[in-house]
This record gives structure tokens, sequence and C-alpha cells, in this order.
């Protein structure tokens, strides 16, 4: 028998956390934020690369570690999609792209996914916004976005 307290309980915590997950389910759907996904983790998200899928399409593949971030210039072409799979090596780290909206986590055996497109052309700068160490005000890269040389 639960008696009216433990109800009362149950309703408030059950309500608050059904609010939360309605945040998330309407910043993701109805206002189109894209929410970062946790992936399950294997090693190989340890090694930094850029893979290109296709003309404007890239994956990422970004390392975070006391102090810098790998790799530490990407390239892509104007009018790319580029899905960012992000880890760390050590501590927690942080990953900001202020221009575009990127927030995220660098997680010892965790990755963290987010996809970005990008329209305009610039230097785009990654920073660590997690405080992290002696380092930790220049640890940064950059994405550099151009237009393809015309061959
Ligand atoms: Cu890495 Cu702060």
């Amino acid at each position: 028998m639960i008696d009216k307290f433990e109800r009362r309980v149950l309703i408030i915590t059950g309500s608050v956390a059904m609010l939360f997950i309605f945040s998330i389910l309407y910043a993701k759907n109805s206002r189109r934020i894209d929410v970062p996904e946790c992936l399950p983790y294997n090693k190989s998200y340890e090694e930094p690369k850029v893979v290109k899928l296709d003309s404007n399409l890239y994956q990422v593949y970004a390392v975070a570690q006391m102090w810098q971030f790998q790799p530490a210039e990407i390239q892509v072409p104007v009018g790319s999609t580029v899905d960012f799979f992000l880890t760390s090596k050590d501590v927690v780290h942080g990953f900001e792209m202020y221009e575009k909206n990127v927030n995220m986590m660098a997680v010892y055996g965790g990755v963290n996914k987010t996809t970005v497109k990008f329209d305009r052309p610039g230097v785009y700068k990654i920073t660590c916004h997690e405080y992290c160490g002696i380092g930790h005000q220049n640890m940064q890269s950059e994405v550099i976005v151009n237009y393809p040389s015309s061959k």
C-alpha cells in the first residue's frame, strides 16, 4: 500500500522526468536543434582522421588530449556536411564551435557525435571550454572552409 506522501513524490518525480524527456524531444524535432548523440564506444575513435565519404560529405574523428585537438586543422569545401565523432585520451575536455552552436564534451571511453553543415567559407575555431589543466587556454583547432579550386 503506497501512502499519500509516497504517491505525491512519485507523481512529482515522474512529471519532472516526463518534462525533461519532452524538452529534449522538442529541441530535437520541433526546434531542429542538433542534440549530441552518444554512440557505442570502441578504440577506433582514438585514431584522429578526416574521412571523405563524398564530394561534400565528411567524417571527422576528433581526439582531445592535454592540450591539443587532433586533427589540429580540418579542411573541407563550402557546402560540406561534416559528422564529428569526439573522444578524449585523458581527462574531460570541451569542444565548442561558437559560430555553429556546437557544444560537446570529450570524454575518455566515450564518443559524442554531432553534424555540422558549412555553407559559408571561413575559419571556424574549435576551442576547449572545459578547464583541463595548465595548457587549457591554448587548446584549440580549426575547420577551414574554402571554395574548391577550379581545376
Ligand atoms: Cu582541454 Cu580545456
